[in-house]
């Protein structure tokens, strides 16, 4: 980045990237990987059928086959003409652009795009039908009113192979109600790392754990392997991701490198494919990492070699978003590699067209040899026929087992499914007596999340990320855990109330205290440290403490993060994860009427600073550890000291996150994450180098951005922003007291693409706990990174 002394605004190269804690995952000794699983062989008359099919198909059509489009930028005439193989629904996409579509919706289009592709093909070529995919990896949550069952990583506490069976039993049947054909489930990562922003999607740290509830998740999808490989009437298509490596990056970085001796990389990341393999998974998705520095779309002797050579793998390598692109020399729409590599279908959201063409002339110009093309066509065959679409007399999405019985979307069994798995996913880590809590008690139920069915579901949840603008109203059906402690407090004969605030008029028996992450997806919830540096949950901890009031601590996270504080505070203590929309499944566990089963599938980290050693070592508490009622276990004081804490830089906002502890406010709203709108500012995503890393922000005249610290960093602030037209009337900021007019310097800054503008401590003196942008005119602004740190001494002001 440069910076030039004695201008207030400079240029910006890149996005600055704060060096991270320095341990890296530690890996578990080796052992071997799993011998050859046992594959359904493909019968004769099975490749009979592919051959024959195979035959009459022109090039194109082949070619089509293999790509896969997102359905924001498909239209049911394009499937027509160009006939793809499959096509998805991405996490913030949803029919005809209405990510909160009623159910009836995404049938239709289901049956839009089938209709678009059987429609007959002269010549006697065969149509063959494109199947849609899907993100249901904790139910079939793009779906509204869709069961919400709780994130892998409840279900790896749960510890329950026949539950997570059931699961995906009942998650199949709400996809096919919808008329979805495949579901990009199970995720089967081994996260080794907390601070990987998908340690959530994973079962556990653990790879035996892993294979064995992934197995039983793909069992449950596509129901039980039978001889001939057929997927069961009323379930779908299952896919196990990342492959593989995608638990394993240095520093849980998403996306990032995997390093290290490959024997002991597959030992725990490649772990779990075999047992997928032997459930029939019919799918497998390459990940984005690289290991050893290769990117797994290109990496040819582990798409290929490993997965199909060693394992026996014979079902479909799909591609992740554009993951092809990110191999060198490849974009979204030019990539012959990953097919060379060993990738069968490309997950293209947005460059089906282009992409069609380029590989269309790679085939004929024999980059890409025929015969590689036609054996990732024929296992995109081979698929469907499993599926049951090649039949002749294959109906319509409508038409099949499920299709359009939309009462099975959140229907009273699933429901009590999700409860089920909610109350076995509750993991008790402290314990003083508190609970089970009493018939009669009086209970104060405190925190903003407590009434929050989004924050309790986390990303992948109607949108994306998750969380935001997504209110309980969004959720029909339903129960959040206040809903669920209410009820379980009336029929034990108490009394509860809500307190968001967490204050309250009369002094009750106990205080729940629910608080924890806010949703976030993929990279986005990377995190540099496990601090949880919200204090919301802590000060009421505290506060109750002090006025004598026993305290349940239920915490909500992706991860386990240093808790010591809060476990201090706490006359007990839950980790509840991200269970999702039953929440009487907590209550369940809180008024004992469920068993504290429960078992941490992740070691706990006893220190802020990165991650635990895997397993007992060096951690608060080992995998395997959770409390049973009827033991009450003296806890002894932990270490409250975390130099991250205190320390002296800190990033507000970054990566399209507001950093811990950070809030936004628009006039008095609080805006999540910087996105939302109120008090006349709105703020939407953008991207500058990654998805959504950025906000475009609109000023609505007069109105005012405040971005409010509760404790990190200190020094002045460097903000990285682009304005595309100058403002039309005076711009402020105003930080530790101190309002400085900005205007010149945007004006001259406009449409010169992204620009840093940087607050030093010599030229505002006092710069403070808050930010504040006021706009007296309309102004559009947009901000990808706003940290706040110590500026050398020397940087002149031209305010
Ligand atoms: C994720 C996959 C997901 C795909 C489609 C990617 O960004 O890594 O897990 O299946 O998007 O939404
Ligand atoms: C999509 C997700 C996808 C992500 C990848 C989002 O816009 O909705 O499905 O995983 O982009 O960057």
């Amino acid at each position: 980045m440069t910076r030039r002394a004695g201008k207030l605004f400079t240029t910006v190269a890149g996005v600055a990237v704060l060096a991270g804690c320095a341990s890296t995952a530690p890996i578990a000794p080796s052992a071997a990987v799993a011998p050859l699983a046992s594959v359904p062989v493909a019968t004769e008359s099975e490749d009979a059928r592919i051959a024959a099919l195979l035959s009459r198909m022109s090039l194109a059509h082949k070619v089509a086959q293999l790509i896969q489009p997102q359905i924001n930028s498909v239209t049911p005439e394009e499937m027509r003409t160009y006939r793809y193989g499959s096509y998805l629904n991405g996490g913030n996409g949803g029919p005809y652009g209405n990510e909160f579509a009623p159910a009836a919706d995404w049938l239709k289009l289901a049956d839009e795009m089938w209709d678009a592709s059987t429609a007959p093909l002269p010549n006697g070529e065969p149509a063959i039908p494109a199947i849609w995919g899907t993100d249901a990896v904790h139910g079939h949550t793009n779906v509204v009113g869709a069961t919400i069952f709780p994130h892998n990583i409840g279900l790896g506490a749960a510890h329950d192979p026949d539950l997570v069976r059931r699961i995906g039993a009942a998650t199949a049947a709400e996809i096919a109600a919808t008329g979805i054909d495949w579901n990009f489930s199970p995720t089967v990562a081994v996260a080794q790392d907390d601070r990987w922003g998908r340690t959530y999607e994973s079962y556990s740290e653990d790879p035996a754990t892993v294979a064995e509830l992934g197995a039983a998740l793909v069992e449950g999808l596509q129901g039980k392997a039978t001889p001939d490989g057929r997927i069961g009437a009323g379930h779908v298509i299952a896919t196990a991701k990342h492959f593989f490596g995608d638990g394993g990056t240095t520093q849980g970085v998403d996306q990032g490198n995997v390093n290290g001796d490959l024997a002991q990389l597959e030992a725990i990341h490649a772990r779990p494919y075999p047992a997928v393999i032997a459930a029939g998974v019919e799918a497998v998705m390459a990940s984005f990492n690289s290991i050893n520095g290769t990117k797994m779309h290109g990496n040819k002797p582990l798409l290929t070699g490993l997965l199909r050579g060693q394992m026996g793998f014979t079902g479909v390598v799909v591609g992740d978003w554009n993951g092809h692109a990110q191999i060198p020399g490849c974009t979204p729409s030019n990539c012959p590699q990953a097919l060379l590599a060993g990738l069968d279908i490309y997950m293209v959201p947005d460059d089906a067209k282009a992409l069609h063409a380029s590989l269309l002339a790679q085939v004929k110009d024999g980059t890409i040899p025929m015969a590689r093309l036609d054996e990732a066509v024929s296992r995109v065959l081979r698929m469907k026929l499993h599926a049951g679409l090649l039949d002749p007399g294959a109906k319509r999405p409508s038409q099949r087992s499920n299709g359009g019985d939309f009462a099975l979307l959140g229907s009273p069994a699933h429901r009590a499914l999700a409860r089920e798995a909610v109350a076995k996913s509750q993991v008790l880590l402290k314990n003083n007596g508190v609970l089970p809590l009493k018939v009669g008690a009086s209970i104060l139920v405190a925190g903003r999340a407590a009434d929050d069915i989004a924050q309790a579901s986390g990303g992948w949840t109607l949108t994306w990320q998750g969380g935001d603008e997504l209110t309980n109203a969004r959720f029909p059906g339903a129960t959040s855990i206040w809903a669920g402690l209410k009820a379980a407090a009336a029929e034990a004969g108490g009394t509860a109330t809500l307190s968001a605030d967490g204050s309250y008029a009369t002094k009750p028996d106990v205080a729940i205290v629910v608080f924890g992450e806010k949703p976030y997806a993929e990279f986005a919830g990377d995190r540099k440290d496990l601090v949880f540096a919200d204090r919301e949950g802590l000060d009421l901890l505290r506060k109750y403490r002090a006025a004598g009031i026993r305290t349940v601590a239920v915490f909500l996270s992706g991860r386990p993060l240093w808790m010591n504080r809060e476990l201090n505070a706490a006359d007990a203590f839950v980790a509840s994860w991200l269970p999702g929309g039953e929440g009487a499944g907590v209550a369940d566990v809180l008024y004992g009427r469920r068993p504290a089963t429960g078992r941490l599938s992740f070691s706990w980290p006893a220190h802020c600073t990165g991650q635990p050693v895997n397993g007992a070592e060096g951690a608060l508490f080992p995998r395997g550890y959770g409390l049973s009622f009827g033991r009450v276990t003296p806890v002894a004081r932990l270490d409250e000291n975390c130099p991250i804490l205190d320390a002296r830089s800190a990033e507000w906002f970054d990566l399209g996150r507001l950093g811990n502890g950070i809030t936004a406010r628009g006039g008095a709203t609080l805006l999540p994450n910087l996105r939302g709108s109120g008090g006349g500012i709105t703020a939407r995503g953008i991207d500058r180098n990654r998805q959504e890393d950025a906000r475009e922000i609109s000023f609505a005249p007069g109105s005012t951005l405040t971005l409010a610290d509760e404790g990190r960093g200190s020094g002045g602030f460097r903000l990285v922003y682009q304005l595309a037209t100058a403002p039309t009337a005076p711009v402020a900021l105003a930080t530790g007291g101190k309002v400085i007019d900005i205007t010149a310097g945007l004006t001259t800054s406009a449409g010169k693409g992204w620009r840093e503008l940087i607050v030093s401590q010599d030229c505002a003196p006092g710069t403070g706990r808050t930010l504040s942008i006021t706009s007296a005119g309309p102004l559009t602004l947009s901000i990808a990174r706003i940290a706040r740190q110590d500026i050398p001494a020397g940087v002149d002001c031209s305010f």
